[in-house]
């Protein structure tokens, strides 16, 4: 028992109490602290805490750290169960050895058996540079199981610290990514490497840093001021979400009427048709008690993505945004909304769509970087997805992006349209010069020209430009009173709760990446 207690209090201080303040200074909890803020108190069970390397090599025979630099278990968030790993920056940086990855790929098989999600938090050096391969070939194995725990298990990726190299790829094949602002990075190659071989000079930050990830390459899902605010987040994102793709998601306790009516809804609409409003206030006004958790807030910000409950039902929220590139579809957006439309599927996660797209964003720069096959990754997701897909169309719904944005003939279940909603092939103006091309070109005085437009844009907009024509066709199962938007999703949500939809069988699909 002796032996126990003095073995245990050993591999509780990891590298030694000089590593500990070092990393305190550097503003950053141990792998232990974390681990005990992110679990239930007293829920941790730990695993292989008496595991050590077993290298020879560049005298590591003679240091051995008990744990070796990865703390792994179980336990419990909210009474509910997940697996953890915290890598421990206090034995050698945290540098992943062959041992480590079997540590974490244990934790993996096991939360993948018993339908577990499984978080991980990153702080290391990458591959321990003294074993070389066989250090390689632990990372390797843990991206094998990232990807046979896709869609299966959540695995959630914590940032706090280093992560640069190859490691980068074991969180990227997660669900989500958090960073924490200034303490974390993550890189393939590092600023040393980048200054060698392009000349550039860059700081880690600006390389790789949480505020880089999380509005240029959308890396991050989420930004944490400091290491409390991101566990929270965690905490947060894991109440959306079930324990596996078996489970339904938790069902919220819900204090806020389903029938709340919402004035403010119907004036959110402006008078004219190209002024923006911002799309948040929507779905705030909507969801239960206002709440919203954004994913990806600062990345692609012409759509909004993130969950939220109705009558405490976990739903993800899909939205285009007006007020950011007047809501048009990119490729960055197309991608965003896709993973996430994806990932709501794989675990029984309803996707409610607020449409207000004038199109797809035009121009050479998309066209020559893709947004053909990007944009059909959108189109693919929605048409994929078989949980319940609830489509509110508030304002514009035109052309390609009508067809992608959720609509009846991708299997929407319940479709709406607000009394201002504006569904056609394209907006007046553009319809306008296209259909009396051969008109306009023999009108030479401007005054009539204009006066001849105006005429034939409020024609068109008089035939297309509402939401009866759809209707007409059963494309709208309804037009809605906007105040009562709350009151009609949460009515559908509990119809299409027993839904059951499902694909022809197949190895896989063949999506465009
Ligand atoms: C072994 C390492 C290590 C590593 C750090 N240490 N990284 N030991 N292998 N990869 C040790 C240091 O020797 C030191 O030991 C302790 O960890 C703390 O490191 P410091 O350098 O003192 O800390 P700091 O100044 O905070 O710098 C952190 C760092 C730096 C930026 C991470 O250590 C660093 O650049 N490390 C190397 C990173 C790297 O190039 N890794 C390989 C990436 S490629 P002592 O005993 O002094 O405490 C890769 C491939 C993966 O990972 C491929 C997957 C497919």
């Amino acid at each position: 028992m002796k032996r126990l207690i003095a073995e245990r209090e050993k591999a509780r201080l990891g590298g030694g109490e000089k590593r500990i303040e070092a990393q305190h200074n550097k503003g950053k909890n141990t792998a232990r602290e974390r681990i005990a803020m992110l679990l239930d108190e007293g829920s941790f069970e730990e695993y292989d805490m008496f595991v050590t390397h077993r290298t020879t090599d560049f005298g590591l025979d003679k240091q051995h750290y008990l744990s070796d630099g990865v703390v792994t278990g179980y336990g419990t968030i909210d009474g509910r169960p997940v697996y953890i790993f915290s890598q421990d920056f206090t034995v050698f940086g945290g540098s992943l050895s062959e041992t480590y990855a079997d540590k974490i790929c244990k934790i993996m098989d096991q939360a993948l058996k018993v339908g577990v999600p499984v978080i991980g938090i990153n702080d290391s050096g990458g591959a321990r540079i003294q074993e070389g391969v066989r250090s390689l070939a632990g990372y390797a194995s843990i991206f094998q199981r990232n990807i046979m725990a896709s869609g299966v298990i959540p695995q959630i990726s914590a940032i706090f610290g280093p992560c640069a190299g190859g490691a980068v790829y074991s969180p990227a094949l997660t669900d989500f990514v958090m960073m924490a602002e200034k303490t974390s990075y993550m890189f393939v190659t590092g600023p040393k490497v980048v200054k060698t071989v392009t000349g550039e000079t860059i700081t880690e930050e600006d390389l790789g840093g949480a505020t880089v990830h999380a509005s240029k390459s959308g890396v991050t899902h989420f930004v944490a001021s400091d290491e409390e605010e991101g566990i929270l987040l965690i905490k947060k994102l894991l109440s959306y979400l079930p324990q596996n793709n078996l489970e339904e998601p938790p069902l919220a306790i819900c204090d806020d009427p389903i029938d709340r009516l919402e004035e403010s809804l119907n004036t959110i609409i402006p008078e004219q048709p190209s002024q923006p409003y911002d799309v948040k206030k929507v779905i705030e006004a909507i969801a239960d008690n206002g709440e919203f958790l954004e994913v990806q807030r600062q990345y692609a910000r012409n759509i909004v993505i993130g969950f939220v409950t109705f009558n405490g039902i976990s739903t993800g929220i899909v939205a285009n945004q007006p007020s950011y590139l007047a809501g048009c579809l990119d490729i960055n957006a197309s991608r965003k909304a896709a993973r996430f439309i994806r990932f709501c599927d794989a675990f029984n996660i309803p996707i409610v769509s607020l449409v207000d797209v004038p199109g797809f964003l035009p121009g050479s720069a998309q066209e020559f970087d893709g947004i053909i096959s990007n944009g059909a990754k959108l189109i693919f997701a929605y048409g994929e997805a078989t949980v319940p897909k609830i489509t509110i169309i508030l304002r514009k719904a035109y052309g390609g992006a009508y067809c992608v944005m959720s609509s009846k003939h991708l299997r929407g279940d319940v479709n709406y349209a607000w009394p201002k909603a504006e569904i056609a092939v394209m907006g007046p103006a553009g319809a306008t010069e296209v259909l009396y091309n051969r008109e306009l070109k023999g009108i030479e005085d401007p005054e009539e020209r204009a006066r001849f437009v105006a005429e034939k844009e409020s024609e068109y907009r008089e035939k297309f430009a509402n939401p009866y024509e759809a209707a007409k066709y059963g494309y709208i199962d309804d037009i809605i009173e906007p105040r009562n938007t709350r009151f009609r999703i949460i009515r559908a949500l509990q119809i299409l709760s027993t839904k059951k939809d499902s694909n022809p069988p197949k190895k896989h699909s063949t999506l465009p990446l």
